[in-house]
């Protein structure tokens, strides 16, 4: 069983449904809400660790009752807590989303996940220099994510960044990372002004563009391949569809697929995905996935 390491953000999300947003000074009344557990790090760890893979999560929860939630909502997934600190002097992570017409904005409040730093990441040396594979995300500081593609990099350990949300990044670490996969708005952060083709052809096999229903773009050496998206049976929710194509596709790199075969595994799993409400209420068991009608035997997922 491969061994994956997350390193990233566990966060409580407060979702709101509203049939339109509310303008500056307004008062509308909303549809629905509700708590879930979320966080692009704890998202992908679920992900990965509902597709088959033990799984260890690197982060920080705060001193809170909702930090005894989101550590208890990890065990139940069978992902490894051993380096998950308890900041005390900080509240746990939390994510306010708006869904409108099944799409999502969100504001996120770092709080304990602010607190995840160089030093959390060298003191969770061990675990990472055991892992087949690593992912992270933007929603720990810069210095925790370089640190981790820096680790990573000098033990040629595959790490994928997802730069999510989108900030800058020095080229150098663009060049460190095994796998990069931002989205459209992303793309624009981290290369402004650029063409996409250009940039998807600098960088082949690494640069991935999620482009929603439009699929995944990358570049394969020779040509821009675009995968397409799987149309889901029922469009409910997106949130989490991002964290779900990444802790996918992980687990399809390290089950050996073709690069093609884990963007597709990956589109797959994350279809699934958004026809439940919350980022990890859809997120798919191995099974599910297996079971559905576009799951190519030979993949062999174990
Ligand atoms: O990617 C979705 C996640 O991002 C949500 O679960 C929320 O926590 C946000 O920060």
């Amino acid at each position: 069983m491969a061994k994956i390491t997350v390193v990233g953000s566990i966060s409580t999300d407060f979702v709101v449904t509203v049939s339109r947003r509310p303008e500056i000074g307004e008062t509308i009344e909303g549809e629905l809400f509700e708590t879930s557990f979320g966080g692009k790090g704890a998202n992908q760890a679920v992900a990965v660790a509902r597709l088959g893979a033990e799984t260890n999560i690197v982060g920080a929860v705060g001193g809170d009752g909702f930090g005894d939630l989101l550590i208890a909502n990890l065990q139940e997934e069978n992902i490894s807590i051993e380096n998950v600190e308890r900041v005390t002097e900080e509240s746990s992570g939390a994510a306010f989303i708006n869904i409108e017409n099944k799409d999502n904005s969100i504001i996120y409040i770092p709080g304990a996940n602010g607190k995840v730093t160089k030093g959390s990441i060298e003191r969770a040396h061990a675990v990472l220099e055991q892992s087949d594979f690593v992912l992270i995300q933007n929603e720990v500081k810069q210095e925790a994510v370089e640190e981790t593609i820096d680790y990573c990099y000098e033990n040629s350990i595959p790490v994928l960044l997802n730069p999510a949300p989108g900030r800058p990044l020095d080229e150098s670490y663009i060049n460190k990372v095994t796998y990069l996969t931002p989205n459209e708005t992303e793309f624009s952060i981290l290369f402004p002004g650029e063409q996409m083709e250009n940039i998807m052809k600098r960088y082949p096999n690494k640069l991935f563009i999620t482009l929603g229903a439009q699929g995944v773009k990358y570049h394969d050496g020779n040509e821009i391949v675009n995968v397409d998206a799987f149309e889901p049976k029922e469009l409910v929710d997106t949130t989490g569809a991002g964290d779900t194509f990444n802790g996918a596709f992980a687990v399809a790199v390290t089950n050996n697929l073709s690069i093609k075969n884990c963007v597709t595994f990956a589109n797959l799993a994350s279809s699934i995905s958004i026809q439940k409400q919350g980022a990890q209420a859809g997120i798919p068991q191995l099974n599910e996935v297996k079971e559905n009608e576009y799951y190519e035997k030979e993949w062999n997922i174990k």
